[in-house]
Parts: structure tokens; C-alpha cells; sequence
């Protein structure tokens, strides 16, 4: 977790947030990931946004930003995302690189909170470095407590963006890499009734469920979908998308998912290995 705090001024009331995620781009534009030619899946998923989403006042991207780690990748991405909106917070997945992440976009972009007038979305780090799985640590939990206190003292409500998935899925391959402290995480989201959602990336796939009055969030990447309710890894055959969310002044998370037309960059099925 960064140790920067940013302000976010929307244009409006209502803070209009787009999640982008899992990107996967590789060290080279037109580099594949099963078939998917991941820099024309994220463009045609951001003319998309644009097509739909009159304003976007930040761009969420929560993680596997690159699939290698790679500097260009990186580089790549910010001129894609910046077509959209310039104000990007980025996360890093299992996939990143945090310090290639920094060295592109700056601390500013990997802020561990960021705060708006009604709101504060904190951004917690889920990577282990070398590891497929997630975990939060002692250390940032601790700052996540403290982030949740001011939060509470300033009248803010609150959502918590991260990479892995705080809680089983559904699908075995995946609930083996869920973050290894997250009753930890959630002993702390339940003693704050601030905490509206908790959104992240990582599973290639939507999900809505609710928890104690707390919207759980995960949604399509950019590229390759892997299919719901699988016990080893399948790649679904659906297409790519995006979620957005607008965070009321009185609490309220209106949000939705949106996908590419059917047909347009579906995976290889018979591609096994995405890990
Ligand atoms: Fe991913």
C-alpha cells in the first residue's frame, strides 16, 4: 500500500467512477493473451465507456495492469486510460510490477486513499510479490484501521478497492489464490457501517452479492473472461467489459457492468495455461 493520500474533486455531487481491470498488457502492443489481443480488447472496451459514460470524473484499475510487468505495458496503458479521463489510480495484481507501476504513473496514481467530499475509496495493496495469491499483512491492515477511523471522523463513506477477491468465488482454481487474511479485513470493514463496497479484480468475471449492508463487486476484465463455477481454470466465451459506479452524496453505490457486443474478442477455450 502507498502511503499517499489524494483529494478526488468530482465535477459533480456524484462521484462518476469507471473500474478497468485486469488488463493484461504485454511488453509489446499486439501481444495475446489466449488469442486476445489485449491492447485492441482495452481500446475498443474504452470507446465503449466513452460511448456510454458522459463524464468520468477517475478511472479505477485494479490490478493486472500488465500481464509481464513490463515498463511499456504500463506506459501503453496510461496513454489509453488518458484518452478517457487523467485521473487514474492504479493497484497492482499478481501480473505487476509495482515499481515499473510507479516509475510510469507516480506515487499520485498509487495512492493508499483517496479522498472526495462524501467519500474515500482506499486502495489496498494485495500483492504478494512472486505469488499468485493475496494477502493485505499486519502492517497494512493497520493503516486500512486507521484510514476507516479518519473516514468515520470526517462523515465519509467508503469503498475498498483491492486485486484479489476478499472472499470465495466459486471457482476452486481461483478461491486457492483468495486473500489469505481476509477475515482479518473484514473484521475491520464490520465494526464501520461508513463501508459501503468492496470491489476488486483478479477473477475475470461479475459478481454483485451483498454482505451486512456491503456491496461485494468483481467484474469482466478487459480481455479474456474465465467462466463462472469451475473447479480448474476454463475460459468463458463471453466478452470483454468494464463497471462503472457512482457513489451518492447519502451512501448510496449505483453501479452496473457493461460488455463489448457478443462475439467480439472471445478467448481461445481450447487454450489452457492462463497461469
Ligand atoms: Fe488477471
Amino acid at each position: 500500500m502507498g502511503s499517499v493520500r489524494v483529494q478526488l474533486q468530482p465535477a459533480g455531487d456524484v462521484v462518476r467512477l469507471v473500474q478497468l481491470t485486469d488488463t493484461h498488457l504485454c511488453a509489446k502492443a499486439g501481444g495475446t493473451l489466449l488469442g486476445v489481443d489485449t491492447d485492441a480488447s482495452l481500446n475498443a472496451v474504452i470507446d465503449l465507456v466513452r460511448s456510454e459514460r458522459p463524464h468520468v470524473d477517475a478511472i479505477l484499475a485494479t490490478g493486472d495492469l500488465s500481464d509481464q510487468g513490463a515498463q511499456s505495458a504500463y506506459q501503453r496503458l496510461q496513454t489509453a486510460f488518458d484518452t478517457l479521463c487523467p485521473t487514474q489510480y492504479w493497484l497492482p495484481g499478481n501480473h505487476d510490477n509495482r515499481e515499473a507501476m510507479l516509475a510510469v504513473a507516480g506515487p499520485d496514481a498509487l495512492p493508499a486513499a483517496v479522498s472526495a467530499p462524501h467519500w474515500q475509496v482506499i486502495m489496498l495493496d494485495s500483492q504478494i510479490p512472486g505469488e499468485v495469491g493475496g494477502e493485505l499483512g499486519p502492517e497494512q491492515l493497520a493503516q486500512l484501521s486507521s484510514l476507516l477511523d479518519a473516514a468515520r471522523e470526517a462523515g465519509q463513506y467508503v469503498l475498498v478497492c483491492l486485486h484479489h477477491q476478499p472472499v470465495p468465488v466459486g471457482c476452486a482454481w481461483l478461491d486457492e489464490q483468495m486473500v489469505a487474511d481476509a477475515d482479518t479485513l473484514f473484521a475491520f470493514l464490520d465494526t464501520h457501517d461508513s463501508v459501503r463496497g468492496v470491489l476488486w479484480g483478479h477473477v475475470h468475471q461479475h459478481i454483485q452479492r451483498e454482505r451486512n449492508g456491503v456491496e461485494l463487486m468483481a467484474s469482466p476484465s478487459t480481455c479474456v473472461q474465465f467462466a463462472p463455477d469451475q473447479v480448474d481454470f476454463r475460459a468463458d466465451v463471453i466478452p470483454p467489459g468494464y463497471r462503472w459506479l457512482d457513489l451518492h452524496p447519502d451512501g448510496r453505490i449505483e453501479t452496473g457492468v457493461s460488455r463489448l457486443p457478443e462475439g467480439n474478442f472471445i478467448a481461445d477455450t481450447e487454450m489452457g495455461g492462463y497461469l
